[in-house]
C-alpha cells in the first residue's frame, strides 16, 4: 500500500481512500445526483482540519451538505426483546410508508414526493446505527420527525435494531 495511489473497495458500500481522495467527493455527489448528503462522523473528527476542508469543498460546489457529528454506539442491545419492541413500533409508525419489510412499498408510499428507499439494500444497511437513529429522530420533508412521537430514545434505538433484520 502506498499513499500515492487511491484505493477502492466495494464492500458493503464503496470506500475510497488515499491522498487527496476526499477532493473527489464533490464531483462524485454531483455525478450521482446526490444534492443533499448527510455527512456522518464523530465529535473528534468533526473538529479536524481535513474534515472542515472537506465540508467546505462540497459547499463551494453548491451542495447543501448537512453534518451530523453526535454519533455514538447503539446503547440498546439487539436481543429478542428489543427486536420485538422495534417490530411493534415499526408496525405502528413506519410501515404505512416504508412497507412491512422496509422495501418502501407501504400504502402511503405512492403519495410521497421523495422515495422512502429500500432498507434491505447494502447501501442503506452499510450506514452506522447512529445515522439511522438520527434520520428517524429528525425526519426530512415527507419523512416525519419521531423525537416527539416516540419520545423514548431507547425505543427509537430498538427500531434501528429491528431495521437491521431487513438486511438481505
Ligand atoms: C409519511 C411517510 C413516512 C413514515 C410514516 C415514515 N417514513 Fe421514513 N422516510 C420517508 C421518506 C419519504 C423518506 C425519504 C426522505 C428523504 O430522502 O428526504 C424516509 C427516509 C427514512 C430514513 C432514511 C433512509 C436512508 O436512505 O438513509 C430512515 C432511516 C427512515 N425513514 C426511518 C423511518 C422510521 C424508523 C419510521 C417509523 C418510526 C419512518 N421512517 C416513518 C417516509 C416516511
Amino acid at each position: 500500500m502506498t499513499f500515492e495511489k487511491i484505493y477502492q473497495y466495494n464492500f458493503p458500500t464503496i470506500i475510497r481512500f488515499g491522498m487527496r481522495s476526499s477532493k473527489e467527493l464533490g464531483d462524485y455527489l454531483i455525478k450521482n445526483d446526490l444534492q443533499r448528503p448527510l455527512i456522518v462522523t464523530d465529535p473528534n473528527v468533526s473538529q479536524l482540519g481535513f474534515f472542515k476542508e472537506l465540508v467546505g469543498d462540497i459547499k463551494r460546489k453548491n451542495i447543501s451538505a448537512e453534518v451530523f457529528h453526535d454519533i455514538h454506539k447503539n446503547p440498546v442491545k439487539s436481543d429478542a426483546e428489543s427486536i420485538a419492541t422495534g417490530k411493534e413500533l415499526w408496525g405502528q409508525h413506519c410501515k404505512s410508508c416504508h412497507g412491512t419489510k422496509g422495501v418502501g412499498d407501504g400504502p402511503k408510499a405512492a403519495q410521497l414526493k421523495t422515495e422512502p428507499g429500500d432498507f434491505s439494500k447494502a447501501d442503506f444497511q452499510g450506514q452506522p446505527d447512529g445515522s439511522i437513529f438520527y434520520k428517524t429522530s429528525e425526519g426530512r420533508d415527507d419523512m416525519p420527525s419521531f423525537k416527539k412521537k416516540i419520545p423514548d430514545a431507547d425505543e427509537r434505538w430498538s427500531i434501528v435494531n429491528y431495521i437491521r433484520t431487513f438486511k438481505k
